[in-house]
């Protein structure tokens, strides 16, 4: 650790009863191959995680826990060895299965060891990619990440904190010493983070000899204002995928933001790019939605009818969100909350 490194620590952070604690040779960084070292040390602890925190504490010399900066990264490989687990904010009974598309996804979260491409995943808006990527990833769990990009840019680092389980507030001492470990002090937080995905995914793939994955979806969030950072992603999905680090795959619902980085040659110069896309659900898919999910039926001399779902298709057709909302509406008005004409 450099003297200024050290003098950083003890002057912001650190009382200075605890700053003696950042002097044993283990975990000093020299100057010089610093990545070498940081690597090396981050393989020797690593080398004990597992997917229960108690084991994790097991396998590390208690002593290293004592440390911020070990608490850090040694919660970093915890995210990759669950994957970030993303919440589906649908019940179970108005969920509908899409198996297809979860198995098709599934092969994409489990990569081979020498894979080496990058994905887009494309569909309208409220197609469903969101839910379908979260249910694919968290059936998955392990070495899956996903980031949500947020609506605002400058939640941005909130939303990356939150994918790698970080604090959000990025003044905690714990991400403060990340981020000096990092050497980022002088870069964008975005660029840390990214640093902090590359050395957890070099661990993760030394264990498991498969390169985790990266999932950033509404990738179209970016494409206005802020196009220099989905430049700066997919420069990164290519390094990373050319060094067959990590695998990156970005979920978009605008033509123009796949049209963008799909044609992006500069960026993406070779036909290292997959592309999956995701359409609407088929009438059967739809109907079997809106009566069995959604409950749209009644039973006329003992039989189901499901003419009221039928008319609902035929309305709105099989986009799962215009028919989870249509599904709303009829069921408001047969309550009788609501007079709404639908048709
Ligand atoms: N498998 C499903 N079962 C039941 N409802 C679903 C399912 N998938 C999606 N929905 C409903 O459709 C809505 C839109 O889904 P989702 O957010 O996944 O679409 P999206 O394609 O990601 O949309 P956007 O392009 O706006 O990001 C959800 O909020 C939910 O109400
Ligand atoms: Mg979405």
């Amino acid at each position: 650790m450099s003297f200024f490194r050290a003098h950083y620590f003890h002057r912001n952070i650190l009382p200075s009863r605890q700053i003696s604690f950042l002097q044993p040779p283990k975990i000093a960084l020299g100057k010089s191959n610093s990545h070498f070292l940081r690597l090396s040390q981050l393989k020797s602890f690593t080398k004990s995680v597992s997917t229960s925190s108690s084991s994790l504490q097991e396998g590390i010399n208690p002593i290293f826990t004592a440390y911020p900066f070990i608490t850090f990264f040694s919660s970093l490989m915890l995210t990759f060895e669950n994957g970030n687990q993303p919440k589906v904010e649908i019940s179970h009974s108005k969920y509908l299965s899409r198996s297809e598309m979860i198995d098709q996804l599934k092969n994409i979260f489990n990569p081979h060891e020498d894979q080496s491409f990058y994905h887009i995943i494309y569909g309208i808006n409220g197609i469903g990619k969101s839910t379908l990527v979260k249910t694919a990833s968290k059936e998955v769990g392990q070495g899956v990440i996903y980031v949500e990009i947020p609506a605002s840019v400058y939640d941005l680092n909130e939303a990356f904190a939150k994918a790698l389980n970080m604090s959000p507030n990025k003044f905690t001492f714990t991400n403060r010493i990340a981020r000096s470990f990092l050497e980022g002090s002088k870069e964008p937080e975005l660029k840390q983070y990214l640093e902090a995905i590359k050395y957890g995914a070099e661990v993760y793939k030394r264990k498991h000899g498969k390169p985790p994955v990266i999932i950033y979806d509404n990738v179209d969030h970016l494409v206005a204002k802020h196009s220099k950072i989905l430049d700066l992603l997919q420069n990164d999905a290519k390094k990373s995928a050319d060094d067959k680090k990590y695998i990156t795959v970005f979920v978009s619902g605008k033509n123009s933001t796949f049209n963008k980085m799909y044609s992006n040659k500069h960026i993406w110069p070779h036909a290292k790019k997959l592309v999956m896309e995701i359409g609407e659900l088929s009438k059967e898919e739809s109907m079997n939605y809106l009566v069995n999910k959604r409950g749209i039926k009644t039973i006329k001399e003992g039989r189901i009818d499901t003419t009221e779902a039928e008319k609902l298709y035929e309305l709105v057709g099989g986009n799962i969100r215009d028919l989870s909302n249509v599904a709303d509406k009829f069921n408001a008005s047969f309550e009788g909350k609501f007079n709404n004409n639908l048709y």
